[in-house]
């Protein structure tokens, strides 16, 4: 250039020759390739002609220039600049919300937010923001509420703690219930950021008052501060006493609403029944005091034998039930002998003490009979025994045929044995011969006489 204006007729000649043959050739820059961008105007890029760039949405230049010139070089001046992502500022500020934590934020990328301890997400919302092509944050809604938990009224309690009209969380709520109620779980609560009581609201339960307190004994619930329904409590006496009632009673619910005691509590007493006295007889144990529930047991000296019950118990009110049996006499019913009688009218009672003494004697005809033997004696006496049966009786038989009627006795036997036919024939045949003896025997004694 220098050359060129140290000679300036020879400059002039040269942009002579330039204009000329611009005007014959026209000086064209190229059209750029720019990635996200393009120049505007879009084409005509002739020498001396100037274009902006301009970035697609979301873009924006590298560089501080956007304008160019096409030089009569064919290039463009300054460089063609190119277009990059552009970002969007900090996202905003959302109330009860932090966010992932980022620290670039190019078009496109989201942003998701989360509630705060204490807040919870607003249902339906989304918590999440995207850079925009315009370098601004979509919309944010509203997003978090403060968390509340549910009333934590309980029936049949209160909340000691004062009340609040909201239970945001963390808020410590404690329970007593009424009077004849126990809190089943526990008596203090927490709201949780979940919304929900931790641990869960207790509840209060119906229980049983004091089981009641008797005089000279105790309960095993002294040491119990609640009664709920189905506790069993246990009454005993101070040494000595007698307890007189059920010595236990339970929790229990006749309506099925109110709870109380299965029956009223036993009672404390001294209860002595006299010892049993009963005459004749023994009693097991052998013991010298007969508190109450005290049980013996009767027998009879031998014979006597129990009339009433033989085991009897010691009552509250100091008696025996049931009654004190009696030892009576055994008797023996009046003996019978079959054609024989008693010898004296006088003993024909019904009834006959031990070793009460009975004689008979058999009716005319008639004579004792001893093992088929008939015997000679004029009278027989038999005994009353302890265990109300008599010594041996005597029998009285028909004098003088008692083999006869033994022999009777004998065939009535066979018959009723059923005998094979054969063996009967000859057994019959033997009887027919000893009936024949028989007849002439008493036709001999007659012929004597
Ligand atoms: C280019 O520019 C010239 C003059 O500036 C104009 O006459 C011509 O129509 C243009 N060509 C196009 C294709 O726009
Ligand atoms: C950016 O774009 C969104 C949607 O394309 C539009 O709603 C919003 O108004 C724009 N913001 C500005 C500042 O132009
Ligand atoms: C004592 O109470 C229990 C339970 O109620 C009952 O089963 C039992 O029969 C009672 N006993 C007496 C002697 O009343
Ligand atoms: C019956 O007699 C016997 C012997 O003589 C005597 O041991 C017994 O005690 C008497 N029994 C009665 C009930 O009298």
């Amino acid at each position: 250039m220098r050359v060129f204006l140290c000679w300036p007729g020879q400059l002039l000649a040269v942009v002579v020759l330039v204009l000329q043959l611009a005007g014959s050739l026209e000086v064209q820059c190229p059209i750029p390739v720019i990635a996200h961008g393009q120049l505007k105007p879009a084409q005509n890029f002739t020498y001396g002609s100037v274009a902006t760039l301009e970035c697609d949405a979301g873009y924006i230049p590298l560089g501080a220039t956007t304008t160019m010139r096409c030089l009569g070089s064919g290039r463009w001046h300054p460089r063609v600049p190119a277009c990059t992502l552009g970002h969007c500022p900090y996202p905003p500020v959302v109330d009860h919300a932090d966010r992932n934590l980022q620290r670039e934020f190019p078009v496109g990328t989201t942003v998701t937010y989360f509630c705060r301890s204490g807040y919870t997400l607003l249902p339906e919302v989304s918590p999440i923001t995207t850079c925009l092509k315009n370098f601004t944050w979509s919309v944010i809604p509203k997003l978090c509420q403060k968390v509340q938990c549910p009333s934590p009224a309980i029936r049949h309690g209160r909340e000691i703690s004062p009340r609040k009209d909201e239970y945001t969380v963390g808020h410590q709520v404690e329970f007593q219930c009424d009077p004849s109620y126990v809190l089943r779980g526990s008596q203090r609560i927490q709201c949780w950021s979940d919304g929900t009581w931790r641990p869960p609201v207790p509840y209060c339960d119906k229980v049983c008052g004091p089981p009641p307190k008797i005089t000279n004994g105790q309960h095993s619930g002294l040491r119990t501060e609640q009664f709920p329904y189905g506790l069993e409590v246990k009454y005993s006496c101070v040494e000595g006493l007698s307890l007189i009632g059920n010595d236990s009673i339970y929790c229990t619910s006749d309506d099925g609403v109110n709870l109380a005691w299965s029956g009223p509590a036993p009672e404390c007493r001294v209860v002595r029944c006299p010892k049993p006295t009963v005459e004749r007889g023994r009693m097991t144990p052998q013991r010298f005091t007969f508190p109450y529930g005290a049980a013996v047991r009767f027998s009879c000296d031998e014979g006597f034998v129990l009339h009433g019950d033989a085991e009897s118990w010691c009552l509250a009110d100091g008696t025996w039930h049931p009654p004190l049996p009696t030892c009576r006499p055994v008797l023996c019913p009046q003996p019978q002998v079959a054609n024989g009688r008693l010898k004296s009218t006088s003993d024909g009672k019904m009834w006959y003490q031990t070793n009460a003494t009975v004689t008979f004697e058999c009716l005319r005809g008639y004579r004792f009979s001893d093992d088929g033997d008939t015997s000679s004696e004029d009278s027989w006496t038999a005994t009353c025994l302890p265990d109300g049966n008599w010594t041996p009786l005597p029998k009285c038989k028909k004098e003088g045929d008692a083999d006869v009627c033994e022999e009777i006795h004998y065939i009535k036997t066979v018959f009723e044995c059923g005998v094979p036919i054969a063996e009967l024939k000859t057994l019959l045949e033997i009887q027919k011969l000893f009936l024949e003896i028989k007849k002439l025997k008493v036709e001999l004694e007659n012929l004597n006489k």
